[in-house]
């Protein structure tokens, strides 16, 4: 078997609203999958087919070579879900979700326990497993809703924007879930937002935009295509923003951008760049209010490769 799961030409419509338009998605076993793309894309109709809980009005999809409309009931013995929208009981305690889940599963009292428990002390929840569902913060909830789609053990996990809305830290703890996952074996499908999450996790990123597929491949492929990292200071001052601006010339050899709004960016090809501005910066003691490395977000992302900005959904 080549792929862990695999999808050709997918279609669905909701009355005149067009969801998936032939959309091809794969990954191979012990890989991640990233699936990039702006609100109302495509994304979570593609992970619910794949996940058995929506028909295709056409193209097929697979997981494990079992199809996923023919063989929904295998198939759902080998994947985990983290919806979106949160599947756990609110009323519950931590524990209750996840023993409750594990005797849906067909696990003895005992095992469900034991299997619960181990879940919640990976996630950090041990002692919050008593208390209520409610009076979780978002990023214990995010982590009960992953705990709660892996009482099954499954080979294949799908992960429908799991970091949106969670702080820098929280998120931090999601990827590295992400990562301990894949390196036990288990294929992911990963939707984001976020250029960086896909960068950051994904082996290959299909990029999605209206139910079709614009952009294939590895991380490196792709910022090669919408570009790689950019430099961004806001002087304090805004006055000095053309000084800011001269140094950002002299450690890229780029034209910076001054986007007008009191902020400079310029292209830099490595992370090196990014402590040597910090170091003239210091230096001329310009003071800033916001200094980041980063990548072009989905917005630039699609701009590159439409020309187009993505639209708000309504
Ligand atoms: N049950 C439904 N009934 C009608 N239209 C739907 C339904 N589910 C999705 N759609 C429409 O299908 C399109 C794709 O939606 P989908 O939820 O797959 O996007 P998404 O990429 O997951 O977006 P988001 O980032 O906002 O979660 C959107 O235009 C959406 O409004
Ligand atoms: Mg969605």
């Amino acid at each position: 078997m080549e792929y862990a799961f695999e999808a050709e030409g997918l279609v669905k419509r909701y009355g005149k609203t067009t969801a998936l338009a032939g959309v091809d998605l794969a990954a191979r076993p012990g890989t991640v999958l990233g699936v990039l793309g702006p609100n109302g894309a495509g994304k979570t109709t593609a992970v619910r087919i794949l996940a058995t809980l929506l028909r295709p009005d056409a193209g097929r999809a697979a997981v494990g070579g079992l199809d996923v409309v023919a063989d929904a009931a295998r198939v759902r013995g080998l994947i985990g879900l983290t919806g979106q929208y949160a599947s756990v009981d609110e009323d519950l305690t931590g524990l209750q979700n996840l023993v409750l889940i594990g005797q849906l599963l067909n696990l003895r009292g005992t095992q469900a326990k034991a299997r619960a428990a181990e879940l919640l002390r990976d996630f950090e929840l041990t002692e919050a497993g008593g208390r209520q569902v409610k009076t979780y913060s978002g990023g214990m909830r995010r982590r009960l809703d992953l705990a709660a789609s892996l009482v099954g053990r499954p080979d294949v996990i799908y992960l429908d924007e799991p970091t949106t809305g969670l702080d820098p830290a929280k998120r931090d703890d999601i990827w590295n879930v992400v990562r301990a996952l894949v390196a036990d074996g288990a294929t992911v499908l990963l939707t984001t937002q976020y250029l960086e999450e896909a960068d950051a996790l994904a082996d290959e990123i299909s990029v999605i935009d209206h139910g079709r597929v614009i952009a294939h491949g590895t991380p490196a492929s792709l910022k090669r295509i919408v570009g790689g990292q950019t430099v961004l200071v806001r002087p304090a001052d805004p006055a000095r923003l053309a000084e800011a601006a001269a140094v950002l010339a002299e450690v890229s050899g780029h034209q910076p951008e001054s986007t007008g709004r009191g902020v400079v960016t310029v292209p830099v090809d490595g992370d090196a760049a990014f402590t040597e501005v910090v170091r003239r910066l210091d230096q001329r003691r310009i003071a800033v209010t916001e200094l980041a490395l980063r990548l072009p977000s989905l917005d630039e992302v699609f701009f590159t490769l439409t020309g187009k900005h993505t639209e708000v959904a309504a």
